[in-house]
């Protein structure tokens, strides 16, 4: 994980909590609109991918548990973390590319609807992303991997001085560049081989010279229509489309997209591809139906997208008819670190990283709140351009406190909590009913976020060792991590 060369180690904030009667009197706990719809408070988790579906996509026993116990506090929105819409091989990870993938995600609308007894909106992230491959063993890349183009030969031919490498057999080359030093390398290879090399092959939306991508903003409305349809079928109240982090939408979006077909370039390029996305979907769920959308703020890269970018989209958002503009920051493979061989680069450890998932070891800002300035920025733009869709804050929140203020002062007028809601799920029950002292304070060290890295199933470290020996406690790892938290014992 990317730190700060000299951090400073921040407390997480003290703070007292309201009583029942005033937490009944807060902006936080007074109903919104969304759409069509109304949630019963301003309060809102955000996806998290839980890396508990079935290796082909489907909803198992332990995703149905674990947002049935986020929806035992009811917060007024409920996210379902990032689900695929294509029918496409991609681990654990929940998917929506298809109709048989329908039921399951029913049944986990079922259990939340009646676990939060109708109170919590249930919508589900959509998302696209391009391929990403394992750091390969070096020879292995050299042996299979790697392209042995026109541009390659002329650069051994020029390295060794010796026009004969121009017409030798491939296998030569392949053995020549597995004996070359680091050094070598990077003066034979060209950027993206050598990514390919130390970090794993990745595609991005500018690489038009292959076909899938260079045919992205044909095929993808459809996609992303077909998938929001399943999810109105399976008793989802909305979706929210996935324009943040390091994924295809977010490519579009970017700042470093510069495809030349007209989605890239200027920003009302880069837009057009998430509008058309948003158009198609529209169409095909109706009028009535909740359609967000999350994006970045900022992306934190050198090059990307800044605060400027963000509040032209959500103009163009609201302007389009999105029912909410949740913001999100970072999380971008284009800083990320090296992953170990075998291991695929994870978009959350360079300094994108950290702003997306802030920790205590942080600079003097800290990581409470440090998205909502640039949030207030967007919202006032949007607000300003003559509308009044509702826009999330997310991002070191964890009192009642600092959400309130955030409302009252017009930052945001929802408020999430990721890391906060996964330390205590009755996070939003406890605090509305005047039992906010017994709140289990997430204490923003991101082991969680770790387990999400490996790919291991997520729990917070608050809850996951206590009572082991509860008999129904479901666990991972044989039995040394429990998979949900305790049960509140009011
Ligand atoms: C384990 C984990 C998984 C996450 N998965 C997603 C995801 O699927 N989609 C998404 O937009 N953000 C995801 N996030 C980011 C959170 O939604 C949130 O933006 C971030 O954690 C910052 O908010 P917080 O400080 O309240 O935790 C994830 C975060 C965590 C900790
Ligand atoms: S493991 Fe728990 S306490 Fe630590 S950051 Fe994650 S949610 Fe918070």
């Amino acid at each position: 994980m990317w730190k700060f060369t000299n951090p400073i180690r921040h407390e997480i904030p003290p703070t007292t909590w309201p009583s029942a009667d005033e937490a009944n009197q807060s902006l936080l706990f007074s109903p919104i609109r969304i759409g069509s719809l109304t949630a019963v408070s301003r309060t809102w988790v955000p996806a998290m991918v839980p890396w508990r579906a079935t290796d082909d996509g489907f909803v198992t026993k332990e995703n149905l548990d674990w947002y049935q116990r986020f929806a035992k506090g009811k917060p007024g929105v409920l996210v379902v973390e990032a689900t695929g819409v294509r029918d496409i091989p991609s681990g654990p990870l929940l998917r929506i590319g298809d109709d048989r993938f329908i039921p399951g995600l029913r049944q986990l609308v079922d259990v939340v609807n009646e676990e939060s007894d109708g109170e919590t909106l249930l919508f589900i992230q959509i998302i696209d992303f391009l391929a990403v491959k394992r750091r390969p063993e070096r020879d292995k890349y050299f042996d299979r991997f790697l392209n042995v183009d026109r541009r390659l030969r002329e650069a051994v031919a020029a390295h060794f001085g010796d026009q004969d490498w121009l017409d030798k057999p491939e296998s030569a080359i392949r053995e020549s560049l597995k004996r070359a030093s680091d050094d070598e390398l990077d003066r034979l290879l060209n950027e993206r081989q050598i990514e390919a090399l130390r970090f794993g092959y990745r595609e991005r939306v500018t690489d038009t010279d292959l076909p899938h991508v260079k045919h992205l903003p044909e095929e993808l409305p459809e996609i992303f229509a077909a998938a929001a349809v399943r999810a109105r079928e399976a008793g989802f109240h909305g979706v929210e489309l996935h324009y943040a982090h390091a994924y295809t939408m977010a490519g579009f979006l970017s700042a470093l997209n510069d495809r030349a077909d007209g989605y890239g370039g200027p920003r009302e390029n880069r837009v057009r591809l998430p509008l058309e996305v948003y158009g198609a979907v529209r169409q095909r769920v109706g009028d009535n139906y909740v359609v967000g959308v999350r994006f970045l703020a900022d992306e934190v890269i050198a090059g990307g997208n800044r605060l400027e970018d963000a509040q032209y989209f959500a103009v163009e958002f609201a302007k389009a008819g999105f029912d909410f503009l949740s913001l999100s920051k970072g999380g971008k493979f284009e800083d990320a670190h090296q992953p170990k061989v075998g291991q695929a680069v994870y978009p959350y450890t360079g300094q994108s990283g950290y702003e997306c998932m802030p920790t205590v070891l942080s600079d003097e800002i800290g990581p409470f709140g440090r998205t909502v300035p640039l949030v207030a920025a967007i919202k006032r733009n949007v607000n300003s351009a003559g509308f009044n869709t509702p826009i999330v804050a997310t991002g070191g929140i964890t009192t009642f406190t600092q959400a309130e203020e955030i409302l009252r002062r017009g930052d945001a007028d929802i408020v999430g909590m990721a890391r906060q809601a996964l330390a205590d799920p009755d996070w939003f029950m406890k605090v509305k009913i005047g039992r906010g002292d017994e709140v289990r304070r997430c204490t923003y060290t991101n082991y969680c976020e770790a387990l999400d890295q490996a790919h291991r199933p997520v729990t917070c470290k608050l809850w996951d060792r206590v009572d082991l020996d509860e008999p129904d406690a479901a666990t991972v790892d044989e039995g040394r991590r429990r998979l949900l938290a305790p049960e509140w014992r009011r």
